[in-house]
């Protein structure tokens, strides 16, 4: 009887694990226990025939409750690589419909795909930055009230993240010195999101995306740059336009324009109606001498503008909130 015992446990454990468990049944042990049965004084022989045919009854039941766990688990298996609705129990649950881009992603592509057209390198610019490169390299005085007039957010280790991307004009000026000094030139864009602490309103977003210039040769002229400029604003509006600059004041260039062109007919505009488009100018000497290149012997010019004001402009869009408004009613628009 004690070997019934062990030979149960052990054959009910190897049911468990054994990947074709109906073959335990066939098990020696199980033999063995059914030719004992002759060996046996007769009176023994009717209860230990008993116990081993309760022995197999309790055996086949477990083989047959493992079989059953284990067909449950073979579901059918899943592509994770198909698109939602050919799995679809998942269908059920996602939406089927397509993504598209963010307008303004597809307008800073198109602005980066003009410029490269034009022999630009296009970078990304950094979204965390330190004083240095907000303000020190891009000659602010210290202490000086421009500086404030930037609104610069600031972390609590003293970081900024950048209030617009002029912050990459030293890296792009180190970057491009050497093949200034092998008779190339610098020609590079950055674009990317800039963040001010200020009030919002229609035209104003405390987070907005700037594409930023930068022209360093040994002849480099205001004259170029209002031409590149204006074969810019051309190309994205695809029309002639009216331009015109007006003086002002940013520490890193000498003269400082703003640039502005008249709103075309075609978008809305009337005689006369002026858009502020971006900030430009000669690069001041001291910002060359910060990047380690002799003013004496090269000029450069940069600028940097707004794309959503850019992109405003194009589809007559009435406030810059939308952008970042996440509504798919808008997004909608430009899928
Ligand atoms: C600047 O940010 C200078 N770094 C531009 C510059 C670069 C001048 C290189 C000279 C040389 P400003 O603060 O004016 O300048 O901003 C430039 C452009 O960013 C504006 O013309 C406008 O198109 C856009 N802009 C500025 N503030 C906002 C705002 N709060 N929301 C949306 N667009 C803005």
């Amino acid at each position: 009887m004690h070997s019934i015992k062990l030979v149960k446990q052990k054959l009910l454990v190897q049911i468990e694990v054994d990947p074709n468990p109906r073959e335990v049944l066939k098990s020696v042990e199980l033999k063995k226990l059914y030719s004992e049965i002759a060996n046996l004084p007769p009176k023994q022989r009717g209860p230990y025939g008993k116990s081993i045919n309760e022995l197999k009854l309790s055996l086949e039941s477990a083989v047959a409750e493992r079989e059953a766990a284990m067909e449950d688990m073979s579901v059918e298996p899943i592509d994770v690589t198909a698109p939602f609705d050919v799995n679809s129990s998942l269908s059920d649950l996602l939406p089927t419909e397509n993504g598209s881009q963010h307008p303004l992603t597809r307008e800073l592509e198109n602005v980066i795909d003009i410029f490269t057209r034009m022999g630009f390198d296009a970078i990304e610019s950094r979204q965390i930055d330190d004083d240095e490169h907000m303000f020190s390299m891009l000659n602010f005085p210290e202490n000086h009230p421009a500086r404030d007039g930037f609104d610069t957010f600031r972390t609590e280790e003293g970081f900024i993240p950048p209030a617009h991307t002029s912050t990459m004009q030293n890296r792009i000026l180190r970057a491009g010195k050497a093949r200034l000094e092998s008779g190339g030139n610098i020609a590079a864009v950055s674009c990317g999101r800039v963040f001010r602490n200020e009030d919002i309103d229609a035209t104003h977003e405390h987070t907005f995306h700037q594409y930023e210039g930068v022209f360093v040769s040994d002849s480099a002229t205001l004259g170029q740059m209002l031409g590149t400029l204006r074969s810019f604003f051309e190309t994205y509006y695809g029309q002639k336009l009216k331009i015109k600059t007006q003086p002002a004041y940013f520490p890193f260039v000498e003269p400082g324009l703003e640039f502005a062109i008249e709103r075309p007919a075609a978008l809305g505009g009337k005689d006369g109606q002026w858009l502020e488009m971006l900030g430009c100018g000669m690069i001041h000497p001291n910002v060359l001498r910060a990047a380690d290149i002799d003013p004496e012997k090269y000029r450069g010019f940069a600028w940097g503008g707004g794309i959503e004001r850019l992109v405003m402009l194009k589809y007559g869009i009435e406030d810059i909130r939308h952008f970042e408004s996440g509504k798919l009613a808008f997004l909608r628009k430009f899928a």
